[in-house]
């Protein structure tokens, strides 16, 4: 067996969740990351057939019976994750209920997966149908995109427009939009389930006045599409307050979308 704290998926959520804790995105145990493995590759690592517990999820989630995801700990900080990946960080596989999670490894101290995992796992449903390749979801309160959502319309069209505006590459790398959910009470299966449907539409969620979510097929992926909304909404900050006098136009945006081949959402811009 090979040794788990050297896997490449323990590895990347190290290295994710201390990047994301250095850009100040996730303060105390703000955030969560859940990543669907491959059963072979944690095959390598860990005897599959030792449960060390079970955690009912409270939530049906029928298509992922099976399925092997490594999750953030509830109440975890990221700053702690690289230090000590066993306490902070779980393995849980889908029991054949579809509501039962089975920890093969972590959470050593007793502790459980995020309190989001049903946003988590009701998203990774969602956007499997979409893109069978996706294999993160990933939550967080990066400032400028929360500060944003305090002086900008929570918006879906509007928000969208206003970022593709900042940064030239925004309509590239998020063609399809920014989904915005309104304030709502988070940790339940009913944000959970609002997420969802709006993954079936976008890959970014804004969680208004709270955060982001962010799905994908790899690591980079993910935390990509949120680092580029950030960078965007930080434009936007810094420049809110001020005369604007020039701005990326839609005619431009258009040119950009259709050179780099992106399929993006035409009725969020105002031609
Ligand atoms: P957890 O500590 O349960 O992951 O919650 C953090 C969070 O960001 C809630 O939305
Ligand atoms: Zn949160």
């Amino acid at each position: 067996m090979k040794n788990i704290f050297e896997a490449p998926f323990v590895r990347e959520m190290c290295a994710t969740t201390a990047n994301m804790y250095r850009l100040g995105w996730d303060e105390r145990n703000g955030g969560n990351i859940s990543y669907l493995l491959d059963e072979k590759e944690v095959a390598e690592y860990l005897d599959l057939s030792k449960v060390i517990r079970e955690i009912p999820t409270g939530f049906d989630a029928k298509a992922l019976i099976g399925k092997i995801f490594i999750v953030t700990g509830t109440g975890k900080y990221f700053k702690n994750v690289e230090k000590d990946p066993e306490t902070n960080l779980g393995i849980i596989r889908i029991k054949g209920d579809g509501t039962t999670a089975e920890l093969l490894w972590g959470y050593k101290d007793g502790g459980k997966f995020t309190s989001e995992l049903p946003a988590h796992l009701m998203s990774h449903m969602a956007r499997l149908k979409v893109d069978p390749e996706n294999r993160v979801v990933m939550h967080s309160h990066p400032t400028n995109t929360l500060a944003m959502n305090y002086v900008h319309e929570l918006d879906e069209k509007k928000i969208t427009h206003t970022l593709w505006e900042m940064c030239t590459e925004c309509i590239v790398v998020f063609p399809d939009g920014v989904g915005v959910l309104p304030w709502m009470l988070c940790g339940t299966n009913s944000i959970g389930e609002a997420t969802a449907k709006k993954m079936e539409e976008f890959r970014l969620v804004i969680w208004g006045m709270h955060g982001i979510y962010g799905a994908g097929k790899t690591m980079d992926e993910t935390f990509g599409l949120i680092e580029t909304v950030e960078k965007a909404a930080q434009i936007y900050m810094l420049t809110a307050h001020l005369p604007r006098i020039n701005t990326i136009k839609d005619e431009e945006m258009v040119a950009l979308a259709e050179l780099f081949g992106v399929k993006y959402r035409k009725d969020f811009l105002n031609l």
